[in-house]
């Protein structure tokens, strides 16, 4: 890529270095991993999908969407909308139907499970989900990105069926990753220093993995927003880029092509035949897949909002229940995280919606709090680490609520937010109103609030 260069994080999923910023765009621990760690799991969607009908997310710094991914993700596999047992459930409910109106009940019916109810019948969409962000070239190549499988991967899949074994299998398998790591990203000099980066054999959990229908429903949705300037010049430079091969998922090319009708007009036997099969793949097959694809696709709504977050909120008027806060660390991008910006936020909320950030730091959760959120920790039950920070209208929606240490932090100088009062300084304007106020502030120093604390801790003893 021009501006980025794409590189393997440890779990397997592709992670973005931007040289502009001279900073990574995901966690080198895992760019997938932290996306469901920091953005899912805390969100309690299961419960939202459980109680209600509809659910409005806002994806603030979409990038290549893993948050959106991982999200839509969930909700596929929660839905079980699955090749084998979609028709099954169909008939199922159908049946039930049936049954409540003959006063005929079937015990074998009787275990649906809790998600049944959320497929939802009637075909229309009932996710909404805006995505937000400011570069156009991130948005339109996201879904083109592989869905994580590596060589390893594919090996287990293939070594078991052969050897009945397991320690030859388990032999063979560590000899095999280290063959892979020679064929391990070749980053770039600079980015292995800053990541440290080593091909570790440690993939991601299973359900952590994107459906493989994800990627082909943003695909669609961008294409049609897009329509013809869909796969543009610059966007086509970047796939056909050699060492960015292994990053893409080439049968998603293909059909981001057809759906562009390049293969229209082209004379290429291989795109000829792609086309051939996509009309014979929407049009007659009557294959489980295209069901499932239709039915998964049906269930969402996607937007995207191409431009400065700061902008495009303006244009926004939906309650969410979910926002994810995605942008850079507010000392590189202070625009994010101001107190107007914040408000806005606040303003599109439901009254029981949270919104989430990886953010652990002072700065933000003041500025949370100031704007009248509840606010607390999302805690990682497996690292048993604080990895972010949760708000919300609805104090029942804080499971780790700020302890009063964290709150007596947030009242120091530490917790000054950043102001742009009409949402449109640039981010030197930002850092250079907050260091004035910083200087004249008459509060506490953070340092001086932790010696006083220890100082009265040594009392204690
Ligand atoms: C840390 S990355 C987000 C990664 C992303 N969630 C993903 O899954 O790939 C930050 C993103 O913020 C976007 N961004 C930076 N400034 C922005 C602004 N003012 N408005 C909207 N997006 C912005 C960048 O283009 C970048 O994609």
């Amino acid at each position: 890529m021009r501006d980025y260069e794409p590189y393997f994080t440890e779990d397997g999923s592709i992670g973005l270095y931007s040289y502009a910023d001279k900073d990574v765009y995901h966690s080198k621990f895992g760019a997938l991993t932290e996306a469901w760690e920091k953005f899912v799991i805390p969100s309690g969607v299961e419960d939202f999908i459980k109680n209600k009908k509809d659910l409005k997310v806002l994806d603030i710094c979409y990038g290549i969407g893993y948050n959106t991914k991982a999200l839509m993700s969930f909700i596929i596999n929660k839905n079980k909308i699955k090749r084998k047992n979609f028709f099954q459930r169909i008939f199922s409910k159908v049946h039930n139907i049936v049954s409540i109106h003959t006063n005929n009940t079937d015990k074998k019916n009787e275990n649906l499970s809790p998600y049944n109810e959320s497929i939802y019948p009637d075909n229309n969409p009932h996710i909404f989900i805006d995505c937000l962000d400011i570069n156009e070239e991130l948005v339109k190549i996201s879904p083109l990105f592989r869905t994580v499988k590596t060589p390893n991967e594919i090996y287990s899949e293939i070594v078991p069926e052969i050897f009945d074994c397991m320690g030859i299998y388990y032999t063979l398998q560590k000899k095999f990753a280290n063959f892979a790591s020679r064929f391990s990203p070749k980053n770039r000099r600079e980015i292995k220093e800053l990541l440290d980066l080593k091909f570790k054999v440690m993939y991601l959990d299973k359900e952590y993995r994107i459906n493989g229908l994800v990627n082909y429903i943003l695909l669609n949705a961008l294409s049609s927003k897009y329509q013809k300037e869909y796969l543009d010049e610059n966007i086509k430079k970047i796939l056909k880029e050699k060492k960015n091969r292994k990053f893409f998922d080439k049968s998603l090319i293909k059909y981001a092509r057809f759906n562009q009708k390049w293969g229209y007009n082209s004379s290429s036997t291989g795109i000829l035949s792609a086309f051939l099969h996509n009309i014979y793949y929407l049009h007659l097959s009557r294959r489980y897949k295209n069901i499932d694809f239709k039915n998964a696709q049906s269930l969402f709504k996607l937007n995207f909002y191409v431009n400065d977050a700061r902008k495009s909120i303006l244009q926004l008027n939906s309650q969410y229940d979910l926002i994810y806060l995605d942008a850079f660390t507010y000392t590189k991008a202070p625009q994010l995280w101001t107190t107007e910006f914040i408000a806005e936020l606040y303003k599109r909320i439901s009254p029981s919606g949270v919104l989430l950030t990886y953010s652990n730091s002072v700065l933000v959760r003041n500025t949370l709090l100031e704007n009248n959120f509840y606010v607390g920790k999302i805690y990682n039950t497996k690292t048993k680490k604080y990895i972010g920070t949760i708000a919300s209208k609805d104090k029942s929606k804080i499971k780790y609520p700020l302890s009063a240490y964290e709150l007596g932090l947030c009242a120091t100088k530490a917790g000054i937010p950043y102001h742009d009062p009409n949402l449109c300084f640039s981010n030197r304007e930002i850092i250079d109103f907050r260091e004035y106020e910083f200087r004249h502030s008459t509060l506490m120093s953070s340092s001086k609030y932790l010696k006083l604390r220890t100082l009265r801790r040594d009392d204690d003893v």
